[in-house]
């Protein structure tokens, strides 16, 4: 049965600093009717991911900002229940850039079916989707990670970093990650196959930690945070080193940027090319990438770890949590039920739902 109302969230708000109440608003309003070439989705999972803090923000980015009362951006998993679309029909799950809501209505663009034999659905919102395609290209292509060598990753036991090193674990390389926790640590280490791990929030000295970690220096840094511990990182690279700069989350949420890092010197001395980049750069290899990746996973070779929390209301919260470093791997909301038959996530991954409180 399709409801006549659902609820969104819109952005009511643009947040100074971290997101706060009131920021994101809850509504309710009519489920769309699929018009000529559309079909109606019931949402399944929200993605929620650090680019939201950006979109909430109207400084100049590489996409507009979400407008003030528009239904918050966010990738989805979902289940279409009604259809006038030719290649989409009832009972297809699908993923797609569909927003912090319980339905809505595509005409197909941006949006993909998902498989559900390949692995748990959820898994296209992670390992077999937009991060696990970040970590894939953004290591193997940007980074160009050779046998033997070392990776540092930040945010590593995160969705992106979680897999950049295990993937560079299958090309030959030494993996040290760094992370908020000591749980974290003992994650990406124990159960991801890391060399080493730091917890660079309890370290008393992260130039010491970092020297024992990577005793023959770093020749790729995989950023996800920016700030400090790049500069930290800077100062044991190697000759031609590459920096992978794929986010900066610990300067998200800053009204005025730091000023670190101060890495120009061991830029210059060492040659080290430091490159940015967004998975969307290789959207035209996606297919080749999304392969590999499904494999790697059939065979256990990647392990993930999903962190969910139940229903829509708990979003904005999640989101807040998430920028704060208050996940523990892939950030979902289970927005409504999984489809009949395609069983709840998990496989090869530890899957953890909060509690109600
Ligand atoms: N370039 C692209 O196309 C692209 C695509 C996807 C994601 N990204 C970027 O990749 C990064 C990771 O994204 P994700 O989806 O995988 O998120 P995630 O790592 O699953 O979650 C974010 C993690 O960031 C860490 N963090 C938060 N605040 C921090 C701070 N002040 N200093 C250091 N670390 C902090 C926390 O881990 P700890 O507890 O370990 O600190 C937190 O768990 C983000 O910067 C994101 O913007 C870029």
């Amino acid at each position: 049965m399709i409801p006549k109302t659902h609820r969104q969230i819109r952005l009511a708000a643009r947040p100074i600093g971290y997101p706060k109440d009131g920021d994101l608003r809850m509504v309710e309003a009519p489920v769309p009717e699929p018009g000529p070439g559309e079909f109606l989705v019931r949402v399944v999972y929200l993605s929620l991911d650090p680019y939201m803090r950006g979109r909430m923000s109207d400084a100049r980015s590489y996409v507009p900002p979400v407008a003030l009362g528009d239904v918050m951006e966010g990738g989805t998993i979902g289940e279409v229940v009604r259809s006038n679309h030719p290649g989409f029909g009832a009972g297809d799950v699908v993923e797609g850039p569909l927003g912090w809501q319980e339905y809505a209505v595509s005409a197909g663009k941006g949006v993909r079916k998902i498989d559900p034999t390949l692995g748990p659905i959820s898994t296209a919102l992670g390992v077999l989707g937009m991060p696990g395609l970040t970590a894939y290209f953004g290591l193997l292509e940007v980074g160009q990670p050779k046998a033997g060598e070392t990776v540092v990753v930040s945010a590593a036991s995160g969705a992106v970093g979680g897999l950049v090193g295990q993937i560079a674990k299958l090309k030959g390389c030494r993996a040290v990650g760094l992370a908020g926790s000591d749980a974290k640590v003992r994650y990406i280490t124990e159960e991801l196959g890391y060399d080493a791990g730091i917890n660079y929030r309890t370290t008393p000295d992260l130039q010491a930690a970092l020297r024992a970690a990577c005793p023959g220096g770093i020749d790729v840094y995989f950023d996800n945070v920016g700030g400090r511990i790049t500069e930290a990182v800077s100062r044991h690279v190697n000759m031609f080193a590459r920096f992978v700069v794929c986010g900066l989350i610990s300067q998200y949420n800053l009204t005025e940027p730091e000023l670190a890092p101060r890495n120009e010197r061991f830029v210059l001395v060492n040659r080290v090319r430091i490159q940015g980049f967004l998975v969307f750069d290789f959207a035209a290899r996606y297919k080749e990438g999304l392969a590999q990746l499904t494999e790697w996973r059939r065979q256990g070779r990647l392990r993930y770890r999903e962190d969910i929390v139940e229903g829509l209301e708990r979003a904005p919260g999640a989101l807040t949590d998430l920028l704060q470093g208050r996940n523990f791997g892939k950030m979902l909301v289970r927005v409504g039920p999984d489809p009949a038959g395609s069983g709840p996530p998990g496989g090869s991954a530890r899957s953890f739902t909060r509690g109600e409180s």
